[in-house]
């Protein structure tokens, strides 16, 4: 079966759910223009996500993927406290920029066992799941009829998603942007680059592959499809459309940088994730001590990032990317999914006659 067929779309385009940026009006520009759409609902609380499912539905009649964070990232070690170094450096940072005192660190995502209720109840076509996924969702998601996929960053997680039964892995390379997928063994075992993950994902299991992680056009579309990838899924390609309104500062940011300042890092949020390196990530990596469990961590700089939004700080923001930034295009969603499609036919029919 192929992914249109699984999903009921019309290319094998998805757009990755993504947490912090996107909109309801991203969703429907990429599900109308025949690709599936998402949304990043890990922060969305039960009422929210329901009225947020339904703007969707007005937008658009097409399937779309509604994402969540695993229940087994909720779950975090109450013992670890806030660091003095730490505490002393954001103290600094709110001097800096004029803000009260510390928020207390709390739990910002979840809770997933109420959001996939909400999910299940208003028969979201597809369901994603990042960290992990739950053997007992995903019974739950088929038994309401519905699709579940979850990222692998290795062939061991893979097995393990199909083995849980989940309808097709993304095999997310270290190249993607936001945070890695990886729920099983050290993170940093787990940066394997998508040219070297996608084939052996595809070797390894019977499900659908869906490719992530670097991809940016036609010339990677085309690319992971030849890997033997059943579809691809984009995020950081979609970060320029008009639809994304990720914060002016961000994309000022990302239209200045090259890959090499995306890092992979656990200063953000508590869990490793690809963005845009600036003060307040190098600072704090350099202190050494423990940080925050998630999202405990990521709590701490919620008023942080927000000043330094409003007044056009860059030391400041979470500024997630993946490494194919200099790629982007600043043109409407369903635009850039008909010309990704209109090229990569091209494009394939151009390397049918390729000699090596
Ligand atoms: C800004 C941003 C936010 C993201 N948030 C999520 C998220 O909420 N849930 C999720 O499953 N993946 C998230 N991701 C990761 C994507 O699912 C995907 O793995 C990644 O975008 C693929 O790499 P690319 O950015 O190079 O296309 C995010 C990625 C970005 C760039």
């Amino acid at each position: 079966m192929t992914i249109q067929q699984l999903f009921d779309i019309q290319h094998a385009i998805l757009q990755a759910p993504m947490v912090g940026a996107g909109s309801t009006d991203l969703v429907a520009a990429v599900s109308n223009a025949g690709g599936l759409g998402a949304t990043g609902a890990a922060p969305m609380k039960p009422e929210g996500l329901r009225a947020h499912i339904r703007e969707i539905r007005e937008k658009t009649d097409q399937p779309f993927n509604v994402n969540l964070f695993s229940p087994a990232s909720e779950m975090y070690d109450q013992s670890v406290k806030l660091g003095t170094k730490a505490k002393a450096l954001l103290e600094d940072y709110h001097r800096e920029l004029g803000l009260a005192e510390l928020p207390e660190p709390r739990a910002l995502f979840g809770p997933a066992e109420a959001q996939l209720d909400v999910l299940i109840d208003e028969k979201v076509p597809v369901i994603s799941f990042h960290f992990g996924v739950e053997a007992d969702h995903v019974h739950k998601i088929h038994a309401a009829g519905l699709k579940v996929i979850s990222s692998a960053t290795t062939i061991d997680e893979a097995l393990t998603l199909e083995a849980l039964g989940v309808d097709a892995v993304i095999a997310q390379g270290a190249e993607a942007g936001g945070h890695r997928g990886t729920f099983l063994g050290d993170y940093r075992q787990a940066l394997i680059g998508t040219l070297a993950l996608v084939p052996q994902i595809v070797d390894a299991v019977k499900i659908p592959v869906i490719a992530a992680g670097g991809i940016m056009d036609a010339r990677g579309i085309v690319a992971c499809r030849s890997l033997g990838a059943a579809a691809v899924q984009m995020g950081t390609a979609f970060l320029g459309c008009p639809e994304t309104r990720i914060p002016p500062l961000w994309l000022s940011e990302l239209k200045r940088s090259t890959p090499s300042r995306t890092t992979v890092t656990s200063a953000m949020s508590g869990k490793p994730a690809r963005g845009l390196r600036n003060r307040y990530i190098s600072e704090m990596e350099s202190l050494d001590e423990p940080l925050l469990p998630y999202s405990l961590q990521y709590s701490m700089s919620v008023p942080l990032r927000k000043k330094a939004l409003e007044i056009g700080n860059a030391d400041f923001p979470t500024m997630w990317s993946g490494q194919g930034i200099q790629l982007l295009r600043e043109i409407p969603a369903g635009e850039l999914v008909s010309q990704w499609v209109a090229e990569s036919g091209q494009l394939s029919t151009e390397l049918a006659g390729i000699a090596i």
